[in-house]
């Protein structure tokens, strides 16, 4: 059952700091500085990884493709209905991942098919043990989220991102004890999110805008993209994410005082400071800015509202970021009476190319 939540959707939310723990259990090791994914240990990867993978889970495709070059590992992300429409892009040094909650994606199920025909090696990234992707694969790697039944995927994309960090850090041979402590921390940063979130007060304010924009850069990007497919999944209003740079090459054209935008900042860094330049685009045409952040930088100062984050790395800035958006989202749906759990003309699972 819901366990007292009006929506298996708010549950899940709220389930993920366990989620996170049950992730990370086993896989990391403090005191040696050691990432360990038991499935992987005879994966030696030198060559390309290309990412494959739909909807969220492409999302998170796009954040673990950004963490790999961050490591030095080469990597890219497709959607998998546009993987396989050329030819196969790949070798016997490439690894091809899948990124697939449920694991019965059809899009995802074929790319991963065809690469393996290809001569790719492949790895499923999935949340269910014995699932179709599992068997098309030649490894595995567990999200562990448990079962998530909202149609709109939330713990399980948490868990992606974490179980991706994980990944890169290991096909990588790269990780240090400060990375492993922040990625430790992060579970119960999450729980602080949860119980201290303004999300509901910036639903009331902001829900009968014209539309809703995400704009953040580096790994806040795709956690921008995924802000915006869960907001129009579950609201049914008009919105849309971006790269923080992006803006000023067409969307900006769509911002007026009626288009709140919500910014992901997080760090005090060279990207935190370019998507400060960026609120100020948006500021200057009137509309109403919620910054995300952990309050590392001076983004609060260009910000009408602040949706504030527990202060760790970029990685786990993200994913408490999403956090954040997640609330919003359902907080939006909640007041125009959606049906949060069953969006309108959307499956859980989709079994059809
Ligand atoms: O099971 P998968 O992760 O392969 O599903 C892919 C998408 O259909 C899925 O992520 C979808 O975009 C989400 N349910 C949206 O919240």
């Amino acid at each position: 059952g819901k366990s007292g939540y009006d929506h298996y959707m708010l549950k899940e939310i709220h389930e993920q700091p366990t989620a996170l723990r049950q992730c990370l259990r086993g896989r990391v090791d403090e005191l040696e500085g050691d990432i360990s994914l038991e499935s992987l240990a005879d994966l030696e990867q030198s060559g390309p990884v290309q990412f494959v993978a739909c909807g969220t889970s492409y999302h998170a495709a796009l954040y673990g493709a950004a963490l790999c070059r961050e490591h030095g590992v080469r990597a890219t992300a497709s959607i998998a209905s546009e993987y396989t429409t050329d030819r196969v892009p790949v070798d016997e040094d490439t690894l091809v991942v899948g990124v697939t909650q449920s694991g019965e994606t059809a899009d995802t199920l074929r790319a991963l098919r065809e690469a393996s025909r290809a001569g790719g090696r492949t790895l499923a990234v999935t949340n269910t043990v014995g699932s179709s992707i599992t068997r098309v694969c030649d490894h595995a790697l567990y999200i562990r989220a448990g079962p998530e039944i909202g149609v709109a995927a939330t713990k399980t994309f948490a868990s992606q991102q974490l179980a991706l960090t994980l990944l890169a850090a290991s096909l990588s041979n790269t990780s240090s004890h400060r990375e492993i402590e922040s990625l430790r921390a992060v579970p119960d940063q999450v729980q602080t999110v949860l119980d201290t979130s303004q999300a509901k007060a910036i639903a009331e304010e902001f829900v009968n805008a014209d539309a809703f924009f995400f704009i953040g850069r580096g790994l806040a990007y795709p956690v921008a993209l995924e802000g915006a497919l869960k907001f129009k999944e579950i609201t049914y209003e008009h919105a849309e994410g971006f790269a923080a740079g992006e803006l000023k090459h067409g969307p900006l054209a769509l911002v007026t005082k009626d288009t709140p935008v919500f910014a992901i900042v997080t760090g005090d860094g060279k990207r935190a400071r370019k998507t400060i330049s960026n609120i100020k685009e948006v500021e200057a045409r009137d509309a109403p800015v919620i910054v995300v952040t952990d309050g590392e930088s001076e983004a609060e100062r260009y910000a009408d509202h602040v949706l504030e984050i527990p202060a760790t790395d970029e990685r786990g800035a993200t994913v408490l970021a999403n956090v954040q958006l997640q609330l919003v989202s359902y907080w939006v749906a909640n007041l125009l009476g959606r049906s949060i759990d069953k969006p309108r003309n959307l499956a859980k699972s989709v079994t059809v190319e």
